[in-house]
């Protein structure tokens, strides 16, 4: 099938992103060699919605060296990198994606996806299982399963399986200990950060930061805030998660409280309209506003443009509004996923553990074809194995029990 990407004269500059990100993939190295000369993949389509970034690109290659046929669009449209689509087109994988895709450019990529009939799948956020549901459910018949990648479309899916609607095996990926403890918290923690100073350029230390959401990047994000010097402040719904945030030193508030407070406000939460309009209303002028939930809805914007009296592009990737009283309020990559709008997404040696999760949990769907609809957990013996490896590419060894301490473990007697 024809690709559709921006330029693909752009593929050298997205090769060399690619080369640099694969160095550093000690773990999916590992696997494809481990795995290669069986072609575990061969005679599979498989179709693919991630953020369309170097990393990402190297999974789908090594997916291709494992035998399949990948088709890939972007899971948001500001996230793909153009470059790195060309380069991918030039190694034989089929594209449909381009940064600054309009809504509707952005649906059709994920629908000519969809269209490649796939044996298997790799979701990031819902998008490619709302496709296939809601308007090709003739494919589910030769449809193996798949994976999901992010929280958000982990809360999609369950909510198709509560209603029933779910006809397919998921393997969670996102729940998984090694992606979780790693991706949303170091992952997120850093790759926001990094979005952040790179568009603004300013400083952090002393500033009062606004974490709102503390799930797992919730915690990463407001860890690396209180590292970098900043006062930090969360805002929570969940008492459990509100009272941890107190304990590891935040504080802790309603919005409407924080609202006045805040020099930098960080949206976590996977939910919409966290901040809206009483409390852009009481924000201070300069305040800078983020968001790192997989969809544009948590910021409200629709309320933002309402307040203002003025909207102008004053940097890439910074939109500046102008309320009442010469008051302006700055959002960063409208809206959507500030570290892969206006960055490159999680460090390398993160998103390695996460696909390389992916990549077995793909090998895995294809030796268990008899897998029930519905969602799964990744098995134990994956998890275990990426952190196994993990600690292998970082030359760390760590102690065995020994059968003493297992029978000790195993009995329950004191
Ligand atoms: N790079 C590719 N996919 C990503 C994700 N879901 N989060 C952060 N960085 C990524």
């Amino acid at each position: 099938m024809e690709s559709s990407i921006r330029n693909i004269k752009l593929a050298p500059e997205g090769q060399k992103k690619i080369d640099w990100a694969k160095e550093s993939m000690d773990i999916l190295n590992q696997i494809l060699r481990k795995y290669k000369r069986q072609s575990p993949l061969e005679n599979y389509r498989v179709s693919i919605c991630l953020h369309l970034e170097a990393k990402t690109a190297y999974m789908a290659l090594a997916l291709s060296e494992l035998g399949a046929e990948v088709t890939i669009c972007g899971s948001n449209p500001l996230s793909t990198q153009d470059d790195v689509a060309a380069a991918l087109v030039e190694k034989g994988i089929t594209v449909h994606s381009w940064y600054g895709a309009s809504m509707a450019e952005y649906k059709e990529h994920i629908k000519t996806v969809v269209d490649s009939k796939p044996h298997l799948i790799i979701d990031d956020g819902g998008d490619l299982v709302e496709e296939i549901n809601s308007r090709k459910p003739e494919l589910i018949e030769n449809i193996l399963g798949g994976s999901e990648e992010t929280t958000t479309g982990i809360h999609r899916l369950e909510s198709l399986e509560k209603e029933n609607r779910l006809k397919f095996p998921m393997i969670a990926v996102n729940d998984a200990h090694s992606k979780y403890l790693f991706d949303n918290r170091y992952g997120t923690g850093q790759s926001v950060w990094d979005g952040i100073m790179r568009t603004t350029n300013q400083v952090v230390a002393g500033k009062t930061v606004v974490i709102v959401g503390y799930g797992w990047c919730g915690k990463g994000v407001a860890m690396r805030a209180k590292g970098l010097g900043a006062r930090v402040i969360v805002c929570e719904v969940d008492a459990i998660k509100a009272s941890e945030a107190w304990m590891d030193g935040f504080r802790v508030m309603k919005m409407e409280d924080a609202a006045a407070r805040g020099d930098i406000f960080i949206t976590v939460t996977g939910c919409c309209d966290v901040i809206r309009t009483e409390h852009f209303q009481k924000m201070k002028d300069g305040a800078i506003l983020a968001n790192a939930g997989h969809f544009d809805v948590e910021i409200n914007k629709n309320d933002l443009e309402k307040c203002s009296l003025q909207m102008e592009k004053v940097r890439k990737n910074i939109t500046q509004y102008t309320l009442p009283e010469d008051k302006n309020l700055y959002l960063l990559a409208e809206g959507r996923l500030v570290n892969l709008a206006a960055a490159d997404g999680h460090p390398v040696e993160i998103m390695d553990m996460s696909f390389s999760l992916q990549t077995l949990s793909l090998i895995h769907l294809t030796n268990n074809s008899d897998l029930e609809c519905g969602l799964h957990k990744v098995p134990d013996n994956i998890d275990q194995q990426v952190a196994r490896l993990k600690l292998e590419s970082l030359n760390l060894e760590i102690d065995q029990l020994t059968e003493e301490q297992k029978k000790y473990l195993n009995s329950s007697s004191g």
